[in-house]
């Protein structure tokens, strides 16, 4: 299963809601980055990208869009539209984000800093380094 979605606890009270996640816990890594995705647009995906190494935990905090996760042998579609909803991805899932709704903001927690040998953005050469 590629597919794989946590659901994240929410402190609800009546002056709203809260959302706490602790490296090794709700996060199941250690975190050692946060980005976020915001300002965009329903017709241009992005991603299209594997990584080598890096594990990442996507969480559409904001609006709703879909993740294509690819594994060189099957695909699965993930529509995420939750902040309670914690999607994994993996090293070596090959990943595309796309219909995003126009006030869709996603968070990403990632296992390292920003490396850009640790891409791979060619779908060829990702089937190749399948073992
Ligand atoms: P990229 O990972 O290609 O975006 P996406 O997968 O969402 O399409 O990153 C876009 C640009 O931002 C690229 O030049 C690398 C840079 N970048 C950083 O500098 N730090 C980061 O943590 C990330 C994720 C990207």
């Amino acid at each position: 299963m590629l597919k794989k979605v946590f659901s994240l606890p929410i402190i609800q009270d009546e002056r709203g809601a809260l959302l706490a996640l602790e490296n090794n816990k709700e996060i199941p890594f250690e975190s050692k980055r946060v980005y976020f995705l915001f300002n965009l647009k329903a017709d241009l995906p992005r991603g299209f990208h594997a990584h080598k190494e890096l594990i990442q935990l996507m969480v559409c905090i904001k609006g709703s869009c879909t993740v294509k996760l690819d594994d060189g042998e099957k695909s699965e579609y993930v529509y995420l539209n939750k902040p309670i909803e914690a999607l994994l991805i993996d090293k070596m899932v090959w990943h595309e984000m796309e219909n995003f709704s126009e006030d869709c903001i996603i968070m990403v927690l990632a296992s390292d800093y920003y490396d850009e040998n640790d891409y791979i953005r060619n779908y060829q050469t990702f089937l190749g380094g399948l073992k």
